[in-house]
């Protein structure tokens, strides 16, 4: 059984409201852009491919309905720049905006309006199908990768946030890792942690890991060093929000301490995610804008306080692991590659940002 968080067909787009898991399980109709930004920024979907797929497809909608019939390619331009504004780390949305605009303003050229905008909803529907193929890739590149250092025994990952068909179109990137592992019969057990602030771990990628039947067991963030310590941990693999050209990876707040943590127990460490994930226009995490969530997101759970009333509060969504602790390598679809790789393997590949 594989979830699903995205439910789209022509002109019609529903989310699963992922603030309600894994308690509720209710969809929310996206009927326009407004509604996509809002679904991103409140964070009822999230995770980077996910972002960028809804976004996009909350703009298909739109478009379906007759909107921008005045001028059609300013209304494209003027809705992506606002999707993309919604949450500044994570590429993949800045990336399919630029990726869009350049498609439109080339349609542009030779279609009249019903003509461009039935394309533009063609070259969005595709990225569907595109994201859970890519996903498919990266399972089984990473998965072949982590067994080749163990060619006989299962294997026990560690992995943090969640990954899985709640953050994708489907399959899942570092999730897709441990979903092949298990349909090849090596996965021992999965370890996730809770991550928090916002509990994606807790709530989403145990839910996941119930729903498809993963061994799994659920940790706290603070006790990663010691299971990489007592439980036989054969490699970390995380997601990317941003990987950059030396191979510096944002990803969720906590990777960076589990990367040093890895490294200290002689663990491999992967990070996993499409080459959409990735930029080559930053030349180091020194660069990546990191976004800052509201302090509440912290001081509450599930609406309940659980710090102290005045305190002051410091929430970055995300950190920066740096290149040298990212020692298993970065499972693309294309291949695994060492982060001193990274820029060969993905040059000419990737339109510039
Ligand atoms: O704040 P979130 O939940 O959007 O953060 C998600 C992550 O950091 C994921 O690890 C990353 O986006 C990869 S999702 C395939």
């Amino acid at each position: 059984m594989t979830l699903e968080a995205i439910r789209y067909r022509s002109g019609s787009l529903q989310i699963l409201n992922q603030l309600l898991l894994p308690h509720e399980t209710v969809f929310d109709e996206i009927r326009s852009v407004r509604d996509g930004y809002e679904a991103i920024k409140s964070m009822k979907v999230r995770g980077a491919p996910a972002i960028a797929i809804v976004g996009c497809l909350s703009l298909a909608v739109e478009l379906r309905g007759g909107a921008g019939a005045d001028d059609l390619v300013s209304f494209i331009r003027e809705s992506l720049c606002h999707l993309t504004s919604a949450r500044p780390t994570a590429v993949n949305m800045g990336r399919a905006a630029r990726e869009l605009m350049e498609f439109t303003e080339n349609e542009s050229m030779e279609k009249n309006t019903e003509q461009l905008r039935d394309s533009v909803i063609g070259w969005i529907e595709e990225m569907l199908e595109r994201d859970v193929n890519d996903n498919k890739k990266i399972g089984n590149y990473g998965a072949q990768h982590i067994l080749s250092g163990v060619p006989r025994d299962s294997v026990t990952i560690l992995t943090h946030c969640n990954t899985g068909s709640l953050a994708t179109a489907g399959y899942g990137t570092a999730l897709g890792v441990v979903r092949s592992l298990h349909t090849l019969g090596r996965l021992k057990r999965l370890y996730c942690t809770e991550t928090r602030p916002y509990n994606q771990g807790a709530r989403l990628t145990a839910y996941e890991a119930v729903a498809e039947g993963f061994p799994a067991t659920l940790i706290t963030d603070s006790m990663a060093a010691l299971a990489m310590r007592e439980k036989g941990i054969t490699a970390v693999v995380v997601g990317a929000d941003r990987v950059v050209a030396n191979g510096d990876t944002a990803n969720k707040v906590g990777t960076y301490q589990l990367a040093i943590a890895a490294k200290h127990h002689g663990v491999p460490f992967y990070v996993a995610a499409p080459s959409t994930s990735c930029d080559l226009s930053l030349e180091s995490g020194r660069d990546i804008v990191i976004e800052e969530r509201p302090a509440v997101e912290l001081t509450s759970i599930n609406g309940v306080p659980v710090a102290a009333p005045g305190i002051d509060v410091w929430n970055p969504a995300f950190d920066v692991t740096p290149h040298q602790l990212i020692t298993g390598g970065i499972i693309t679809e294309l291949g695994v590659f060492l982060p001193s790789e990274l820029q060969a393997a993905l040059t000419g590949r990737l339109t510039a940002l």
